[in-house]
């Protein structure tokens, strides 16, 4: 039980206004199955366009950047990671894959399956926090660094600039592959975060079984509505989970209780979109620049490859 983290970041987001929560607490056993379900879902058109791009690229990208070694932020369930492990190991150059996650029980079952398909492969496992990475694996190392999923996006901007700041300060000759979702057709967006099968709005809800089990919280997770909207102005989508009625929820572990309006939002997560123009901004602010850039045909999604400047 990691009760520490959790009550610092609950007692701040559910005592400001609006009221929030972290992403990262999605992500228990149940959240990381869902996420799965989620990638393989018609609406959502993220996972698999990114994994076209990756299989047109890799070797491309293996040759350009020579890395020994690839480092993962939020790996999951690494299942395109091995796009890029494999041209590796074709290049004949793999020794080590580092990953950083906190979901455990995610990391465990990828790392195994790994360890089963790529013998010799040297794997390093940190069940961490990526946002303020202390150290990478493989100091000294070339790595290639990846950041895939357009999970960059779910950063608040600020800590996204933070974040890449600090992966620079830490970078030598690596270089840092990063997915991005575009901006697009704001139906087509709407959809990926509220899919017929009501898989999104269940990831969305497990937040709050997330928060009952470690905070001994007694939120009701029926009585939020899932709800998605795009806010323009800062390209990105927002999920919310809307109280259905008037509710006080009880944070045993925090001593807390919260009012919840009817109508009145918890929101869960920002999903930014992005354009060529903004990922180079964002870069510039993060201490780094884009060395290479390919999208999908109808460019939905985009792979950039980033350096130190
Ligand atoms: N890379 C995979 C998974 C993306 S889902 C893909 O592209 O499909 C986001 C992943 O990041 C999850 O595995 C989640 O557990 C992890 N994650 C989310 N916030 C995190 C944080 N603050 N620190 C470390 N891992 C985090
Ligand atoms: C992990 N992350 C990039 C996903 C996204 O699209 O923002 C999380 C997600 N939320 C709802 N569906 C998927």
């Amino acid at each position: 039980r990691r009760r520490e983290a959790p009550a610092g970041d609950a007692r701040r987001g559910l005592t400001s206004t609006p009221k929030t929560m972290l992403p990262k607490y999605f992500y228990d056993a149940r959240g990381s199955e869902l996420f799965e379900r989620i990638t393989g879902l018609p609406e959502y058109y993220q996972t698999r366009t990114e994994l076209g791009i990756l299989r047109r690229v890799a070797p491309l990208l293996v040759d350009r950047v020579r890395p020994t070694v690839l480092v993962e932020f939020g790996s999951g369930s690494a299942r395109k990671t091995r796009v890029l492990l494999d041209e590796m190991r074709r290049a004949g150059r793999l020794e080590g894959y580092g990953m950083l996650d906190v979901s455990e029980s995610a990391l465990r079952a990828a790392a195994e399956r790994l360890v089963r398909d790529y013998a010799g492969l040297a794997i390093e496992c940190l069940i961490a926090d990526f946002e303020h990475p202390r150290e990478l694996p493989f100091p000294g190392r070339r790595r290639l660094l990846a950041f895939l999923g357009s999970t960059i996006g779910n950063f608040e901007p600020d800590a996204a600039r933070e974040f890449l700041r600090d992966v620079a300060a830490r970078m030598e000759d690596d270089a840092f592959l990063i997915g991005f979702d575009l901006v697009g057709d704001v139906e087509r967006l709407l959809r990926a975060y509220d899919d017929d099968a009501g898989v999104t709005a269940a990831f969305n809800r497990n937040l709050l079984t997330v928060m009952n089990r470690e905070l001994d919280a007694n939120f009701d997770p029926e009585a939020f509505e899932h709800a998605v909207r795009y806010d323009e102005r800062e390209a990105r989508i927002e999920m919310h989970l809307v109280s259905r009625e008037r509710q006080v929820v009880r944070l045993e572990a925090l001593d807390l209780e919260i009012v919840f309006e009817a109508g009145e939002s918890l929101r869960t997560e920002l999903s930014h979109k992005y354009t060529r123009r903004s990922v180079e901004a964002l870069l510039e602010d993060g201490g780094l620049a884009l060395d290479f850039w390919e999208t999908d045909p109808d460019g939905r999604f985009a792979l950039g490859l980033a350096r130190r400047r």
